[in-house]
């Protein structure tokens, strides 16, 4: 096999975001190579970038160019050109959503119409990523405490063991049995990049520990605690720690609605990433919160509008003998046709 040299911009996670959309408004993003990932920053295939209005645009976002060596690195086909050889227009036009990308497995959602394409199509997603050997299908929503949803093999290795690396971490779990989303790793980097040193920071609904991992590697010198309901994901967040020597983070097995008591004024910094129902553990955040803390609340609102959230919220706290301003809110994902979800920064002040 020979080997290419292809254009990447590095730039920071913090920065991501901004930098894909203007790679993607000015038609510099090259579609048929992977995003990478490494430690804390993100690497975009781009096209060959010769102009000087090009690379001042790519430095004014704080990016880099970098050429990197690889296996027919430009070569790799995506799995839409694949696919382009083996489905009908309508078949293509249809396929809207993508794939989720859990290190070695695939997870996708197809509309009913494609249903007898599927195995086609985890194929050819096998075939346009070397790093994916199994393909799973979403067979039904996220529900129930532990916010997991049902899987159904398509295609691949029968495994449902993820190996999964972001920003710098390492990550393990079964996708069966833990909730796990992709599309909150600019989140993680994102928050982290807001820790200052020597923080306790306690993640509320810590899953296997993403928050947990990504802070704790970043912030040698911060103590971030880890709290979770679901037995099986606060294994798999004991067994992450360990996997990426944390000596500064700890795991948790508990209901928050409890375990919370253990942790009065403990913190600088409480995570509560639960968008379905966290608004429920105001209380709980708040007593976990020391004067002056900084509360990351996600839940979801009607898309725009996390406004009439932080109403809400404003006034919960108020009960709890708290005042709250907003310090940053954003969208940390899109959800539905009506919603989003989105995540409010408060600065909590306890009064009296
Ligand atoms: C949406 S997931 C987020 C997981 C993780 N933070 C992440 O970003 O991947 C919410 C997690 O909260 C846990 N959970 C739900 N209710 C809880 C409670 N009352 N106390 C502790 N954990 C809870 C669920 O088991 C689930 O793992």
């Amino acid at each position: 096999m020979s080997s290419a040299v292809s254009a990447f911009v590095e730039v920071h996670a913090r920065d991501a975001e901004k930098m894909k959309k203007s790679l993607l408004r000015n038609n510099l993003m090259d579609k048929r190579r992977n995003v990478e990932h490494s430690k804390s920053y993100v690497l975009f295939p781009v096209v060959d970038i010769a102009s000087e209005r090009i690379k001042k645009l790519i430095n004014s976002g704080g990016g880099r160019i970098v050429r990197k060596r690889g296996k027919n690195a430009a070569k790799v086909s995506s799995y839409l050109d694949l696919l382009r050889e083996k489905l009908g227009d309508y078949e293509l036009k249809r396929l809207t959503s993508g794939y989720d990308l859990l290190g070695n497995i695939a997870l996708i959602e197809l509309p009913k119409e494609l249903e007898g394409r599927k195995r086609t199509i985890a194929e050819a997603i096998i075939s346009a990523n070397g790093s994916v050997k199994t393909v799973l299908e979403k067979a039904g929503p996220v529900s129930g405490a532990y916010r997991i949803r049902k899987l159904r093999y398509v295609a691949g290795k029968r495994n449902y063991t993820a190996n999964y690396r972001e920003n710098g971490c390492t990550f393990v779990f079964d996708v069966r049995k833990v909730f796990f989303s992709n599309r909150l790793s600019y989140e993680r980097s994102r928050i982290s990049s807001l820790v200052k040193d020597g923080e306790r920071v306690v993640v509320m609904f810590a899953g296997v520990g993403p928050f947990v991992a990504v802070i704790a590697k970043e912030h040698r010198d911060a103590r971030v605690i880890g709290i979770e309901l679901n037995r099986a994901a606060y294994g798999y967040m004991k067994q992450n720690i360990r996997l990426n020597r944390l000596e500064n983070a700890e795991a948790v097995l508990g209901d928050v609605k409890k375990a919370y008591k253990r942790y009065a004024s403990y913190a600088d910094r409480v995570i509560m990433p639960l968008p379905m129902n966290s608004e429920l553990f105001i209380k709980e955040a708040l007593a976990v919160a020391k004067n002056n803390a900084v509360v990351h609340l996600y839940t979801f609102c009607k898309i725009g509008d996390a406004a009439s959230a932080f109403k809400r919220i404003k006034k919960r706290a108020e009960g709890c003998g708290c005042k709250i301003k907003l310090v940053g809110a954003r969208v940390a994902r899109p959800y539905s046709a009506e919603e989003e979800e989105c995540v409010l920064d408060l600065k909590v002040r306890k009064i009296g």
